[in-house]
């Protein structure tokens, strides 16, 4: 069987997210899959962007991943989103990427995919739920097959969020157990993703 095609799309304003999502893409590439990772545009004013010195330093660090485009949704079979919490829901700039999906979603090229979502909060209760099941509310719109990690397996039990992997930024950097179920989530995603794949070509 061919690889299954898998993107991880996100945002990240100062790098929590995008180390959640490079762990994704690691995931799903031990699991087999062909891998993008992408990040989506940067939309806030400069002038924003400059006065915090951690968000204009992880933009230049992550000046070489290349930024997300509908052929990246098109091209995936599973897709895994990522991003930060804004107010209990995600960020704008992921947000206008879905947004801009109106031509594939009207030829049905985003139904049938498997779909996944990561998210990052400062606070342990600061609505990471919420933010992954308002991306679900979109992925259901394009008729996805919603694949959470649940608790399905062992690294769940230790900071298991059964709705997508997702790390308090204000304690730090993700450690060992978020790197892990973000990988777990993505591995579980290109898994599914290949079992359809393998029960549609049959
Ligand atoms: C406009 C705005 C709204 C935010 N809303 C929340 C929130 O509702 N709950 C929370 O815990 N953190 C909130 N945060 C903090 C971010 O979620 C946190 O900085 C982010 O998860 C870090 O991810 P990143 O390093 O990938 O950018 C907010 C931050 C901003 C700038």
């Amino acid at each position: 069987m061919e690889p299954v095609r898998t993107a991880v799309i996100y945002y990240s304003a100062t790098g929590t997210v995008h180390s959640l999502a490079t762990a994704a893409a690691e995931g799903a590439e031990k699991a087999g899959a062909e891998v993008r990772l992408r990040k989506v545009a940067e939309l806030a004013p400069r002038e924003a962007i400059a006065a915090n010195p951690v968000w204009a330093q992880h933009i230049q660090d992550t000046a070489d991943v290349a930024e997300a485009t509908l052929d990246d949704l098109a091209w995936a079979e599973a897709v895994l989103f990522g991003t930060p919490t804004r107010f209990g829901n995600p960020a704008s700039q992921l947000r206008a990427f879905v947004d801009s999906v109106g031509p594939l979603w009207a030829q049905g090229a985003l139904a049938d995919k498997v779909y996944s979502a990561f998210t990052a909060s400062s606070t342990p209760h600061g609505g990471q739920e919420s933010t992954i099941l308002a991306l679900s509310n979109t992925f259901y719109h394009w008729g996805g097959i919603i694949v959470p990690p649940g608790y399905a397996d062992l690294v769940q039990f230790r900071f298991g969020n059964p709705y997508g992997a997702s790390h308090v930024s204000g304690d730090g950097p993700p450690d060992d157990t978020a790197v892990e179920a973000a990988r777990y989530q993505a591995r579980r995603a290109v898994d599914t993703a290949a079992a359809l794949k393998v029960g549609r070509a049959a």
